[in-house]
């Protein structure tokens, strides 16, 4: 099962838009790699479209987005096909068909309580290709789109700045919209935050973006 800070593992996959290759393929770019228990289901219906309406938004933060479920390619394309004509809604991006459940089963996508179908995963995966964040929703909830992206652009701010993202972050009930500056690793460093920074105490420093 795969965790937090360890690496997408080379894989060659069938997807809807042909074969690929992870991680090579996605080399720069972040991935949200996000699986689903079932084709022609309604839940999974409803975050498909939520996708594809996201999906200029996933584009212009640097972003690829890769479904995936234990389903054979055809049901894929048929479902995409229905999700055009009936809902009129492109699905723009690949959806990897893994009926053995191999990728899915490498990737912790398929958890005890229900080891026929995938559980919704979402992986985010950093351009070196590490794994940096995983969220697990079960059948019944469908994901919050909001979320994912909050928690794209968090991380992608906290990696580009070396800072982190506070609860709620951008409308945290202590900082607002500011980030919180790295806990200091000695008493120079806590004396120089303390200095430098708005806080709460030595480890809880805090500052807008910007600076
Ligand atoms: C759904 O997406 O609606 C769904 C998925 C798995 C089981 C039942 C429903």
């Amino acid at each position: 099962m795969l965790l937090i800070g360890d690496y997408l593992p080379s894989m060659t996959v069938q997807t809807t838009q042909g074969i690929k290759h992870l991680p090579e393929d996605y080399k720069g770019k972040w991935l949200i790699l996000f699986s689903h228990p079932g084709d022609f289901t309604p839940v999974c219906t409803t975050e498909f479209v939520s996708f594809a309406r996201n999906s200029e938004t996933f584009k212009q933060l640097n972003t690829e987005l890769l479904g995936l479920s234990v389903d054979q390619v055809q049901p894929h394309m048929k479902w995409i096909e229905w999700i055009k004509d009936c809902l009129g809604e492109e699905i723009p991006f690949p959806i990897i068909a893994d009926p053995m459940g191999k990728v899915a089963n490498e990737l912790g996508m398929i958890q005890p309580a229900k080891p026929s179908a995938t559980v919704r995963a979402v992986f985010f995966v950093d351009p070196d290709s590490k794994i940096r964040m995983i969220l697990y929703y079960p059948a019944e909830v469908g994901r919050n789109m909001e979320e994912i992206i909050r928690s794209l652009v968090a991380l992608q701010i906290a990696t580009e700045n070396k800072v982190a993202m506070p609860a709620n972050w951008p409308n945290n009930e202590l900082i607002g919209n500011q980030v919180i500056v790295p806990v200091a690793n000695d008493i120079e460093e806590a004396k120089k935050n303390a200095e430098m920074y708005e806080h709460y105490d030595w480890w809880f420093a805090y500052k807008p973006l910007e600076s």
